[in-house]
């Protein structure tokens, strides 16, 4: 025999041990399901890049929801799909009351009162520029973004949201949002700060989902560059002053370093947002035979909580929850 005291391989030996030895876990509670809704009755249109992923319209989104909710899951995240000509230049659609948005937070705040509700804060779902900000000239301008941010914050609060997502990486929008809700009297509404979020191509089946690409350049102008670590924690150290609750690293697998820096250097709990382009991938991998679906799909979900992330938000939520459930 080998002198070697340690042999790593002992605490590998059968699977009770390898579970007693498991650093890190995943469960249902972690994560947030993303779903769309868009108007019209009886609908249920699967997005072409997202299999297994629907555009509902209201009464199929609160009947998913029953199952969505008897499997365990307790937090989602609504994003709208909106008709082009419902779309302008301020985003109006966004804050109007009655729209199509509002009045489904409220139907599901009323019919699942233990849902966590988390919501979007972003033009882009109602921008005729399909952009995040207000364009003028070519140019996003950063503060009257802000001010039609507050009108969707204030307005989502109102009709039940519990955690709001500003997405959109304009400068100075958490304190913003944060100083209205409080004005508004909604101090318990969270802030789950998009705060590193990246320039990234793997949003692409997410904008097909809205048809809400940019009508023009890139979102390079407000969306961090792939290639820079240091400004996240520019971001996030702002996030945190102005008022965050939560973290959010986006897209989550070509940034675990980010999450890990994040998790290293804040005391309030990361989130990463598995997105799209990285649900996409292994789903048409695994349907090609590639690779195994459901494995890849728990290791990958794995790796970002093993990188410090909190709460994931995922599209693959329900699939995790029906395999947990046996
Ligand atoms: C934009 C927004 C995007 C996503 C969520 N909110 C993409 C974008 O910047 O165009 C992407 C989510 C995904 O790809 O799953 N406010």
């Amino acid at each position: 025999m080998l002198n070697l005291p340690r042999r790593p391989r002992r605490n590998r030996r059968t699977a009770a041990i390898r579970e007693l030895t498991q650093e890190t876990t995943l469960s249902v509670s972690n994560l947030i399901y993303p779903m769309f809704i868009l108007e019209g009755t009886g609908l249920r249109s699967e997005i072409k890049s997202m299999p297994g992923i629907h555009r509902f319209s209201l009464d199929t989104l609160l009947e998913e929801l029953k199952e969505v909710t008897d499997l365990g899951i307790r937090s989602i995240c609504l994003f709208p799909n909106y008709p082009e000509d419902k779309k302008d230049k301020t985003a109006t659609e966004s804050y109007r009351e009655g729209t199509l948005y509002l009045k489904a937070l409220s139907e599901i705040k009323n019919k699942y009162p233990d849902l966590t509700l988390m919501t979007d804060v972003a033009m882009d779902p109602y921008s005729s520029d399909g952009h995040d900000g207000y364009v003028e000239n070519g140019e996003i301008i950063n503060d009257t973004t802000l001010e039609i941010l507050g009108k969707m914050a204030v307005a989502q609060a109102k009709a039940g949201a519990d955690i709001l997502g500003p997405s959109d990486m304009m400068d100075g929008r958490v304190g913003y949002l944060r100083a209205l809700l409080d004005d508004e009297g909604h101090t318990n509404v969270g802030i789950m700060a998009y705060t590193a979020k990246y320039a990234s191509a793997f949003y692409g089946p997410f904008r097909d989902a809205l048809d809400s690409a940019p009508r023009f350049g890139d979102k390079k102008t407000y969306q961090m560059s792939p290639a820079n670590a240091r400004e996240a924690l520019v971001e996030a150290q702002l996030d945190w002053e102005e008022g965050a609750d939560f973290l959010m690293v986006k897209p989550a697998l070509s940034y675990l370093d980010i999450i890990k820096l994040l998790d290293d250097s804040f005391d309030i709990p990361i989130a990463a947002y598995n997105v799209s382009g990285e649900y996409a991938m292994i789903k048409a991998a695994a349907q090609n035979g590639w690779i195994e679906g459901e494995r890849a799909m728990l290791e990958v979900l794995t790796s970002i909580r093993r990188a410090g992330a909190k709460a994931i938000l995922t599209y693959f939520a329900k699939e995790v929850a029906q395999v947990q459930n046996g």
